[in-house]
């Protein structure tokens, strides 16, 4: 998996007591990577670094992203062969009420970051992470592109967007010839076990179902890319073991995409005599396919640039129908508390991830009625079972079962595979090579959702 270039490798990660951090550091761990982390304390309680144990099976350093001495101090001395930078405010509503320590956080935490990897002398991707919502949102029906222009209505998504400004100005002025590669990544909205955040919808209901209560839903129309939080994951591992296999290679050639096109613009009808592949993923893959011959165009980057991560089309739900779908699985009931007073939040919001297909091989696995089932038993076992170790034994499992998926289906990042630098053309997605190791096979079993409460 990923190649195994984590193994072993140190990984300097900024917001590992956060919801993804904390996902992020536990898949690292598997990984055999050793994980500095820096962040500030657990905001909730409970929190998934919390539930993991994680503070004492990685480095963890509480520190301030604001402050530029202790973010160069940190990264430093970690002396790291990655960096995974997730810490940020990252909720909308809150970023009303505190709009400048949302921007210090979002927009300061990254230069402080990229300004530390400057001073940085051997080679390391750093994968910068941000967010759909940092295209000026135009409730396009179509999916947005990383060409497409950046904004944001609300400080949280014009935070993220002036995060990539100085993403896309710092690595034009400073790392173009430097052993540091800066990619950053936009996600669209993530859900998974261990989300205790305010104000997210999957916390919501399950804080509303554990009360026995009504979920007040207070933008049931609002469309939004549901991913579980193992896909952009996925694509941040991957890209940065891509960019760490090209760490010698020469700068992308834009003539080398012949190759590519070609070889894409083939693949559907290969996919078609794919068999057997997880349903959802010849599914998804399917759907996924068919705009890409539109656009592979030259790209005039290589892999150090920005990528999106969401999910398929039909993931593309409102609020509504996540909710209904989170009932299917953990009764209870929801009500409209939608007002006309509400703060603004984005009515439709898709990403499109042609460019991830066609660069890195990188595709969604799990379904949004998959990605739902997996978050809601994982709060449902947890609850079931407060035992320490519940928490970390059911988020193996599911990091096992996602990647032994993935690797039916023949991504790369799961398969064995070389690594593909860009412009070289890629295997055929039907290329299905053995698993890397007997763990990944037979598919490790979920325990099924806990019965009826
Ligand atoms: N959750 C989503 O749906 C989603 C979607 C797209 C992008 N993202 C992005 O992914 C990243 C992680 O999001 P999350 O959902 O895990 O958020 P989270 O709130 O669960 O975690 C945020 C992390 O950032 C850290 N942090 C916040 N302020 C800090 C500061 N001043 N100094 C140091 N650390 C600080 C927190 O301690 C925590 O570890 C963020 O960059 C977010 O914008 C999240």
């Amino acid at each position: 998996m990923f190649n195994g270039v984590f193994n072993g490798k140190s990984v300097w990660l900024s917001g590992h007591t956060g919801f993804k951090g904390a996902w992020l550091a536990e898949w690292l761990l598997c990984l055999g990577a050793r994980v500095q982390g820096f962040a500030l304390p657990p905001a909730t309680q409970p929190s998934l670094f919390q539930q993991l144990g994680l503070a004492s099976r990685l480095h963890h350093e509480v520190g301030d992203i604001r402050d530029p001495a202790a973010v160069k101090k940190s990264i430093l001395a970690a002396q790291p062969d990655f960096v995974f930078h997730l810490a940020a405010q990252p909720l909308v509503r809150l970023s009303y009420e505190q709009p400048v320590e949302t921007y210090s956080t979002n927009v300061m935490g990254t230069i402080n970051v990229l300004q530390a990897l400057r001073e940085f002398e051997k080679p390391c991707p750093a994968v910068m992470v941000t967010t759909d919502k940092c295209y000026e949102n135009r409730e396009w029906v179509h999916g947005y592109r990383e060409e497409d222009s950046l904004g944001g209505h609300d400080p949280y998504s014009s935070s993220k967007a002036a995060a990539e400004l100085a993403i896309s100005a710092w690595r034009r002025s400073f790392f173009q010839d430097h052993p540091v590669k800066i990619a950053s990544a936009r996600a669209g909205n993530v859900i998974g076990g261990g989300d205790w955040a305010p104000d997210r919808i999957v916390p919501d209901c399950i804080r509303s179902l554990q009360a026995g209560q009504p979920i007040g839903v207070r933008n049931p129309k609002a469309t939004r890319p549901w991913q579980h939080v193992l896909e952009p994951l996925s694509g941040y591992l991957w890209l940065a073991a891509l960019l760490y296999d090209q760490r010698s290679e020469p700068r992308y050639q834009k003539s080398e995409l012949g190759n590519q096109r070609s070889e894409v613009r083939n693949q559907k009808s290969e996919l078609s005599n794919q068999e057997p592949v997880s349903s959802s993923v010849h599914r998804l893959l399917s759907s996924d396919l068919r705009p890409l011959t539109s656009d592979l165009r030259p790209q005039p980057s290589g892999l150090d640039s920005a990528f999106n991560f969401g999910p398929s089309h039909e993931s593309n739900r409102t609020v509504a129908e996540l909710v209904v779908e989170v009932l299917k699985h953990w009764p209870g009931s929801w009500e409209d508390t939608s007002s006309p007073n509400a703060a603004h939040e984005a009515g439709l919001l898709q990403l499109s991830t042609e460019k991830a297909h066609a660069r890195l091989r990188w595709l969604p696995v799990w379904s949004f009625s998959q990605a739902v089932e997996h978050t809601v038993t994982w709060y449902r076992t947890t609850a079931e079972r407060p035992d320490p170790g519940a928490a970390r034994e059911l988020t193996s499992a599911h990091i096992d079962r996602y990647t032994a998926e993935a690797c039916q289906a023949g991504l790369p990042w799961a398969t064995a595979g070389a690594l593909h630098p860009a412009g070289v053309t890629l295997p055929p997605m039907n290329d299905r090579r053995s698993p890397p190791s007997s763990k990944l096979v037979p598919v490790v079993q979920v325990p099924p959702p806990v019965g009826d409460v």
